[in-house]
């Protein structure tokens, strides 16, 4: 039977994975959530939006005749990925989510690790500083309560809203980054503290690397709990569950 596979994007790793999988002639379709304007370019045809919670999604896999989902969002979005788990039970179609390890701090870093961002939030409830806020814009508005801050965001669009604090640089720019730039970025800007979500991976650990070299301390955001799902860390490990999905189907 041939394979038709839904790509689950919005991360470099799914990228790197459409591409590996158009390079070798296989079916897919890479979706994306539509949250950035410009969703980088794919080799494989590309769909964009919600598909409309599980139900939607398992009705999408059926009439799309999927035979194969790889989850590769990222380790935040965890809605889409709990949709997943559901809508390939529903549906009866193999899952695997392509992840990677979360960042473990080394010596030098001085990170203070919070659960969650409402944990971010409370940790900033202190005198005024350079803050660089690299959480996505999707969550500015719940720092709000901290306004006397100045903060330095770098977001992959201009915001859509009005900042909700009165002090803010933006930067328009998209990873991967560079830990030569953040640490020029972040010496040019005087950024007396980072807060970051723990992705994992190498796109965005430059300004953690930066941080540490600059001996700046780090917010930094543990990752919300997943749902239980087969995990692969990286493409080859995908390809070889498509090679063998024929006999390896289970959890
Ligand atoms: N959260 C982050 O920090 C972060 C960082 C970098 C990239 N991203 C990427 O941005 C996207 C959205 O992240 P999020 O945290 O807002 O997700 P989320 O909270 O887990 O998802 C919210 C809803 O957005 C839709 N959605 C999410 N990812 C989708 C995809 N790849 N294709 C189609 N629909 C999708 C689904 O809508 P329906 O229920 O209607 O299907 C989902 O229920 C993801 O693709 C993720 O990989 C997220």
């Amino acid at each position: 039977m041939t394979q038709t596979l839904l790509i689950l994007a919005g991360t470099s790793e799914a990228t790197a994975l459409a591409r590996a999988v158009a390079e070798r002639g296989m079916v897919g379709t890479v979706s994306f959530a539509g949250r950035v304007e410009r969703p980088l370019r794919q080799p494989l045809p590309q769909r964009v939006g919600g598909f409309g919670e599980a139900e939607g999604l398992a009705r999408y896999l059926a009439e799309a005749g999927i035979t194969h989902v790889i989850d590769a969002t990222h380790p935040f979005a965890v809605q889409m990925s709990r949709n997943a788990v559901e809508a390939c039970a529903m549906a009866d179609v193999p899952l695997l989510a392509l992840t990677r390890p979360e960042w473990q701090p080394v010596p030098g870093d001085r990170w203070q690790r919070v659960p969650d961002i409402a944990g971010a939030v409370a940790a900033l409830d202190r005198p005024r500083m350079t803050v660089m806020l690299a959480v996505g814009r999707m969550h500015l508005a719940e720092f709000a309560p901290n306004p006397q801050h100045r903060y330095l965001l770098r977001l992959v669009d201009p915001p859509s809203h009005p900042l909700p604090f009165p002090e803010a640089e933006v930067i328009v720019d998209r990873g991967p980054f560079d830990e030569a730039a953040d640490r020029a970025l972040m010496e040019r800007y005087g950024v007396d503290l980072v807060v970051s979500k723990n992705a994992g991976g190498t796109g965005a650990y430059a300004k953690i690397a930066a941080a540490r070299a600059l001996d700046l301390p780090v917010l930094m955001i543990d990752r919300p709990p997943q749902p239980e799902r087969r995990e692969a860390h990286d493409v080859a490990e995908v390809l070889g569950w498509l090679a063998h999905s024929g006999t390896d189907l289970g959890v």
